[in-house]
């Protein structure tokens, strides 16, 4: 059976897409750092799942200590991580376009540096057994948006961190996949007090998510496609047009 990890599984997209691989007959592990929300999670999950191959183990990404831990303790009790879905992350709206440094440093280290002891740990353990790590992303890091800074930073980076490692990674035979989700219901996108395009449930999420990762390998998973391909395009306007575009939506 194979194995997948998904950091911050205890809700949203996280929570969601354990459901749908633990429906297909994986052994998944689910881990984030609140253990009760990680154990309400798996009961829920439980509740409506035969497959009964469902693991909790409590992790902070932001900490490279627990996450090297957790890897160990996650290969030595249950075997080599097939997949490993890099889904965790902080996130926290910026309703007054304040520029505050404790905000980008919170998202600095969970996003990006968690993200990263992730990598590193796997790498070590995933050499061997061709293993595939997808990092969720945001097209909020396709370019930047008023109030936006401090996550969109992140997300831009882990984007562009995860092309550098499609190069790179190569060479341990580990995949690498990038997902970008537009607006989905989750307790993140709770916390936003403005009207989100194209929004869709976490279950929708999870779907693309599980296609796009056990079907044929693709780079980027993005969905739904017609919001990602607006996107897209303004990702590649001139500067001149995109901040009149921004401005005049956003009125920001
Ligand atoms: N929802 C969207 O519209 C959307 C769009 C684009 C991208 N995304 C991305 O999709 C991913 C999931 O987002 P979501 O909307 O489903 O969010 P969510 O419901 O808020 O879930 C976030 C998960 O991350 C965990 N987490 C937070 N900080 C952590 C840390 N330091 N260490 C370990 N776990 C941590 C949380 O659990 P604990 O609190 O227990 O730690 C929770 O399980 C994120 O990467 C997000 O940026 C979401």
């Amino acid at each position: 059976m194979n194995l997948v990890w998904i950091t911050g599984g205890s809700s949203g997209i996280g929570f969601a897409t354990a459901k749908k691989f633990l429906n297909n007959n994986w052994k998944v592990i689910i881990s984030s750092r609140n253990n009760k929300k990680l154990l309400r999670a798996k009961n829920l999950i439980l509740k409506t799942e035969d497959n009964k191959e469902l693991y909790c183990y409590q992790c902070d990404i932001s900490d490279r200590n627990q996450v090297i831990d957790v890897v160990e303790k996650i290969t030595k009790n249950l075997g080599n991580i097939k997949l490993a879905i890099l889904n965790a992350a902080a996130y926290s709206p910026n309703k007054s376009q304040g520029f505050v440094i404790e905000n980008y440093n919170h998202l600095i280290n969970v996003n990006l540096n968690g993200t990263l002891y992730c990598i590193e740990s796997l790498i070590k353990r995933m050499s061997d057994n061709n293993g595939h790590i997808a990092i969720i992303s945001s097209p909020v890091g396709y370019r930047g948006l008023p109030t936006a800074g401090a996550y969109g930073l992140t997300k831009a980076g882990l984007t562009n961190l995860a092309e550098s490692l499609y190069f790179d990674l190569k060479k341990y035979n580990i995949k690498i996949s990038l997902i970008n989700p537009g607006f989905i219901e989750s307790e993140s996108t709770n916390l936003n007090s403005f009207k989100m395009p194209f929004l869709r449930s976490a279950e929708f999420a999870a779907n693309k998510i599980f296609k796009g990762l056990t079907g044929a390998y693709k780079f980027e998973i993005y969905f739904p496609w017609f919001f990602l391909l607006i996107l897209k395009i303004f990702r590649i306007l001139p500067y001149k047009l995109y901040f009149y575009l921004i401005k005049k939506i956003t009125k920001l």
